[in-house]
């Protein structure tokens, strides 16, 4: 296969940050769909991306996902660095606990012997209680490190997927659908277009921000998700996507 030729996969990286214009794209061989150790091999690349990036006294943001904790298995710490301190991007979004943005900040910051902050929040919380509890000295604290954050990193998914994980109500379900959402990116959905079309509501990092930070890694492969990350990622020009062949093959067949 193509991929066994190295020139073949780095010709293919440089196809793809340059057709999705993105920053830069990372492939792994294979199928995140089909294959553990390809899901694996994204993780390991996003981890030595990570690596790359880390400068002294870095804030990072850090998404929930099956993805990002993966990664967050294959961090390492690094002498290049000191005073790395990792938060939470947003608060709870309904994810199982395993893989809320809470669990993987401590799980990565721990393999990075880096300081981390966590945001102790409700899933659910109605739009007053959540303006109040932004004056809490504790949660303001880390909201303030959460604005400080040059980097990000998340997981794409699926739009209709991420609803039934995150366990909305029917009726939003309805709303994504109407909307044609496609795509979920830490509580934002987005359609083809890559518009945004629903926002869950929490605290921390707002996509507005996101256009104005240095680097974001987004991690997310898989033929199934193709049409999902290409419909979010799309002239991200601050985005590092690590993603796979099939992922790959599948959106440029879209394009
Ligand atoms: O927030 C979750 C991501 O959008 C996708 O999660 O990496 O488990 O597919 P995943």
């Amino acid at each position: 296969p193509f991929w066994k030729d190295v020139g073949g996969i780095s010709l293919l990286e440089t196809e793809a940050a340059s057709r999705l214009s993105v920053r830069k794209v990372l492939i792994v061989p294979g199928d995140a769909d089909e294959s553990e150790w390809t899901k694996d091999d994204m993780a390991r690349q996003a981890a030595g991306e990570m690596s790359r990036i880390l400068t002294d006294n870095m804030v990072i943001a850090v998404a929930g996902g099956s993805s990002v904790a993966r990664m967050a298995h294959y961090v390492q710490p690094t002498a290049e660095a000191s005073n790395i301190t990792l938060v939470p991007a947003r608060g709870a979004l309904g994810e199982e606990v395993d893989l809320e943005s809470n669990t993987v900040t401590v799980r990565m910051a721990r393999n990075l012997e880096a300081t981390y902050r966590l945001l102790h929040l409700p899933d659910i919380l109605e739009e007053e209680t959540l303006r109040n509890i932004q004056r809490d000295p504790g949660i303001s604290g880390v909201l303030d490190l959460i604005q400080q954050a040059r980097v990000l990193v998340h997981g794409i998914g699926e739009a209709e997927e991420m609803s039934y994980r995150r366990g909305l109500s029917e009726d939003i379900v309805h709303i994504l659908k109407e909307k044609n959402a496609v795509s979920e990116v830490f509580g934002y959905y987005f359609n083809d277009l890559g518009e945004m079309v629903y926002r869950m509501n929490t605290v921390g990092m707002q996509m507005e921000h996101v256009h104005t930070l240095d680097t974001i890694l987004a991690i997310a492969g898989g033929k199934s998700k193709a049409r999902a990350i290409l419909s979010y990622i799309r002239n991200r020009e601050n985005y590092v996507l690590v993603t796979d062949e099939a992922a790959v093959r599948e959106m440029f067949a879209l394009l």
